[in-house]
Parts: C-alpha cells; structure tokens; sequence
C-alpha cells in the first residue's frame, strides 16, 4: 500500500524571536497580511507540502502565539526555547521532541514564522530538489542587490556550497557576496541531528547557528547545495512595519493578479483588497476601492463596489453590492444591496431582494422578491416574500433590557415611517399606513393605521408666531389667493 503520507518526515517552524522592531504589544508573527497572521500563513505553506509532524518553536510572547497556533493548527507540536539562543538551539530542541514523537529519519524542512510569501509549491520543489540529489543539507537562496544582515552563502571554486558566514562574522571580501542565505531549508535528520550536538555558540552574537550544520554535514561526507530562487518575495521577512506592509501589499498583488487570471475582472488592482481566504467565481467583476475579507465567497456575474468591504459575506449570482459595509451576511442571487448599506451579522436576503440605501440590518431574514429600499433599521426579524417595506421603516426590537422578533409576512406593504414595536407579528398581505406604530398583531389582509385623523388650527402661525418670516409669508398666500382672499388677524 502506499502510504498517504508523501511528505517529509517534519517541518520546524522557527518562531521565538522577539521582533522588537515591530514597536508591538502583539508578538511579531502575530501581526496579519491578506487577512492571516505572518505564522498562519506560515504554518500553511508548512501543511502543504504533508510533512507526517509539524513543530514551532516559541519563546517570546510564549503564551499568546501558542494559542494562536493551537487555534490554526492543533495538531502541531509546541516546542519552547530555553535560555540558549540560536537558530540552532531552536531545531535542537525541536528536534528532540519530534524524535521523543517517534524517531525521526528522512527530510527534515526549516521555515521562519515571519516569512509570509512563502509559498508551499517553492517549499515542495526545495524538498524534491532534495530528495532527489540526496543532499545532506539543501539550503534556499536568494541573489539579493543589498545583502545587507543576511548570512552569506559561500561556495567552493566549483561553485558547490560550502557553508554561510553570517553578516556580523563575515570578512569585507565575504560582505561583498550578493547570494544569502533565506533561512529555509531541508535537511536530513540523521546528518542534522548529529551536526546540532557539535555546532558551539563560538562567534560574535554568542548564538548557536543553524548555518553552521552546512560546514559540518560537508566535513561529515554529506552533499550540500542550494535553490536559489528568483522570488525574493518569498524568502522575505518582515523585521518592522515597513516591511510587514510591502509584503502586504506584494501579497494582495499576487491574490488579485491570480483572480484576474481565473477570470475576475478587477477593475483597479491598486485598490482592491482580497484576503487570501476569499472565493470567486468566473465573471465576477470587482469595482475601485473594494476590501473582500474572511471568508467571503462571490458567486458568477455578481458585480461587488466600488467602495464596498466586506467580511464573511456570501454573494450569490449576478447579485450587486454597491458602496456597502458588512460582515456576516447573505446576499441572495440577483438581489442588490447599496448604495451606503451597513449589512451586519445574521443578515439573510433572499434572491432577486433589495436592500438600499441608508439601511441597517442585522439578525434579519428577507425572503425572495422583499424590498427594504430605503433609510430604516430592520433588526431581529423575519420578512416573508415579495414584501415591500416603505421608506423609513424601523423595527423596534430592543426594549432596553431584551431584544425581541418581528414577523412580516409576505406579500406585505408597509407606509412610510412604520414602526414595528417587537415582538410583534404582520400577517400576510397586510398593509400600514405612513408613520403607523405597531404594538399590536396585524392579521392577514388588514390595513393597520395609528395616527390620530390630521386637524389644521388656521391661522395658528399668525396667532403665535407674529411678525416672523412664516407669518410674513402665510400671510402673503392667504391674501394673494384668489379662491380664499380673507386675511388673518396678526395676533401681538
Ligand atoms: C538568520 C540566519 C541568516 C539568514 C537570516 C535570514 C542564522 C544563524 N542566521 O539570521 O543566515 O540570512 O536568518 O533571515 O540562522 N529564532 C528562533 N530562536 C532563536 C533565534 C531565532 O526561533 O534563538 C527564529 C526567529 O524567530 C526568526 C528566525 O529564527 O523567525 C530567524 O531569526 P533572526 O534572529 O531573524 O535571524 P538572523 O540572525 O537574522
Ligand atoms: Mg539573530
């Protein structure tokens, strides 16, 4: 039988660093680009390639990213750094808990959680190039313009690896080498395991390198050779925030350009924002301006902006959404929401529905063809089908203590400036007049109307307002009128 599991023996996910050029209260890898944290998206490109266990190291923030990890990915194993530093005494430790695990033999991958571009296909092709020359160690590599920090990859007269000098060690003539070390490799255990327990914290920064296994697996017999990549993007850290937003933004670049290549239309790359978990059919045509986050999800044809964000918001096909702020909501197929429409959670609009302008919704369910068009709040609700709510409607469903339903049926009209004082039920069919507060049930087919009958006290304004612009002017009409000449009295 061939197993399931093709991958290599374990990824190690180096993530104890502190970050203190962040200026953060949040731990580094915490912080998020394309909707996930750098180590989420770390911890995926880790998963992809199927390694049989996963291990992070932690130390600084010890607490707060081990919950986070627990949260994205229980299976991995937590391994916490002690007081030696290094990246060395990082895959040490890790090392000897995988191998407590079950006795690790085969490929052994090393990531960063601050490396966020990485992408699982380059991870694979690290492994397979690997696996298939049988390196002792194979490292990625980047041919960077500024080397500047980064450990220096040094090569032999025949250009084979011999080892990194690190920047802080490294010669002047070593300083000019353009070719760095990205962090990443894949390793065989047994050569990594055995290198570990001779690499000394002898060098400037009193560290244990992981670099230095290069030197040593050579020296053991073993081959090593690097992938030198051509993406610096996706051997790029983010140290501060600067960074953090140019991986971003090189992100969301690549997010974007990938949905236009699937065939969404986007009309203005610079300015749409898609986070890395969100879905889109063929046909679906992004306007200026939008941010799709979570996991949002847009169905064929449906057209979403300009100037709209939306948050685990479902959009079925050929729906609009237009200058709209949600999360949490469905928005049936064909239906149209916006312009200047906050959708909140709970939010349910059934197919070919509306919901316009200057509208709130929130725990609400709309049935098919219902129409809220404009400036109301419709909040712990359910509306049947083909219902038309007039302007200015609001459902009343907090009391100052609970928050209680309104039921409208279908086939409902409701007058403008309807209030419906929950819990409260309209029957199908049922009508209200302008400015009606619902207290009470509407049966079926029934007209509710609560406004008192309209009474005029003429000439009330000349009486009690005297000598102001209305009086002037009421005055003028009433006698300028052809059919009723007769002047008021001007009260004092
Ligand atoms: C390291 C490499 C360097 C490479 C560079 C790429 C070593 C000795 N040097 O340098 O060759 O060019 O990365 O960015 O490996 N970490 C731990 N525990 C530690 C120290 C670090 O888990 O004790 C983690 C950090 O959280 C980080 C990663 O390892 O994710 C790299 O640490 P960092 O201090 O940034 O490495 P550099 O010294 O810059
Ligand atoms: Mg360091």
């Amino acid at each position: 039988m061939i197993p399931e599991n093709t991958g290599p023996a374990a990824v190690i996910v180096l993530a104890a660093g502190a970050g203190t050029r962040m200026k953060s209260r949040t731990p580094k890898i915490l912080h998020e680009i394309g909707g996930r944290s750098m180590v989420g998206h770390a911890l995926l490109a880790a998963r992809s390639v199927k390694p049989r266990q996963l291990a992070i190291v932690v130390r600084h923030e010890r607490d707060l990213v081990a919950r986070h990890v627990e949260e994205l990915d229980p299976a991995a194993l937590i391994v916490d750094q002690d007081d030696i530093p290094g990246t060395g005494r990082a895959v040490e430790l890790a090392l000897q808990a995988l191998d407590a695990e079950e006795d690790l033999t085969g490929t052994v991958v090393v990531t960063y959680g601050d490396v966020p571009l990485l992408s699982g296909q380059l991870l694979a092709e690290l492994v397979a190039t690997h696996e298939r020359e049988a390196n002792a160690v194979t490292v990625l590599t980047a041919d960077l313009d500024d080397a500047t920090g980064y450990g220096r990859i040094l090569r032999g007269e025949d250009g084979t690896v011999t080892g990194i000098r690190e920047h802080k060690d490294a010669s002047d003539a070593e300083r000019l080498i353009r070719e760095v070390n990205s962090g990443i490799y894949a390793f065989d255990a047994a050569v990594l395991r055995d290198a570990l327990a001779h690499v000394t914290t002898d060098n400037s920064q009193g560290e244990k390198y992981l670099t230095d296994v290069l030197g040593l697996a050579r020296k053991a017999g073993g081959r090593v050779a690097a992938v030198v990549t051509a993406d610096r993007w996706q051997v790029e850290g983010a140290n501060d925030r600067v960074q953090l937003s140019a991986l971003g933004a090189e992100l969301n670049r690549r997010i974007v350009e990938a949905w236009m290549r699937a065939g969404v239309t986007v009309v203005d790359p610079a300015t749409t924002w898609i986070d890395s978990s969100v879905t889109l059919d063929e046909d679906v045509r992004i306007l200026p301006n939008t941010q799709l986050h979570g996991a949002t999800t847009v169905a064929r044809d449906a057209v979403v902006g300009p100037d709209t964000t939306l948050t685990d918001v479902t959009i079925g096909e050929g729906a609009k959404v237009t200058r709209t702020h949600g999360s949490g909501a469905v928005i049936g197929a064909g239906a149209a929401v916006g312009p200047f429409t906050y959708l909140r959670p709970g939010t349910v609009l059934g197919d070919t529905g509306k919901i316009g302008a200057f509208y709130e919704t929130k725990n609400v369910t709309i049935g098919r063809g219902s129409k809220l068009s404009h400036l109301g709040y419709a909040g712990d609700a359910e509306i049947g089908e083909d219902t038309n709510i007039g302007c200015g409607n609001i459902t009343a469903n907090y009391d100052g203590e609970k928050k209680h339903r309104t039921v409208i049926g279908s086939g409902v009209r409701t007058g403008s400036n309807t209030v419906f004082v929950a819990p409260v039920t309209v029957g199908d069919g049922a009508y209200s007049g302008a400015g009606a507060v619902i207290r009470k049930d509407v049966p079926a087919g029934a007209l509710a109307v609560t406004v008192a009958a309209q009474r005029n006290a003429e000439g009330w304004v000349a009486a009690n307002r005297p000598g102001t612009r209305s009086a002037e002017l009421a005055r003028a009409a009433t006698t300028d009128s052809s059919s009723t000449p007769a002047s008021t009295e001007e009260g004092k």
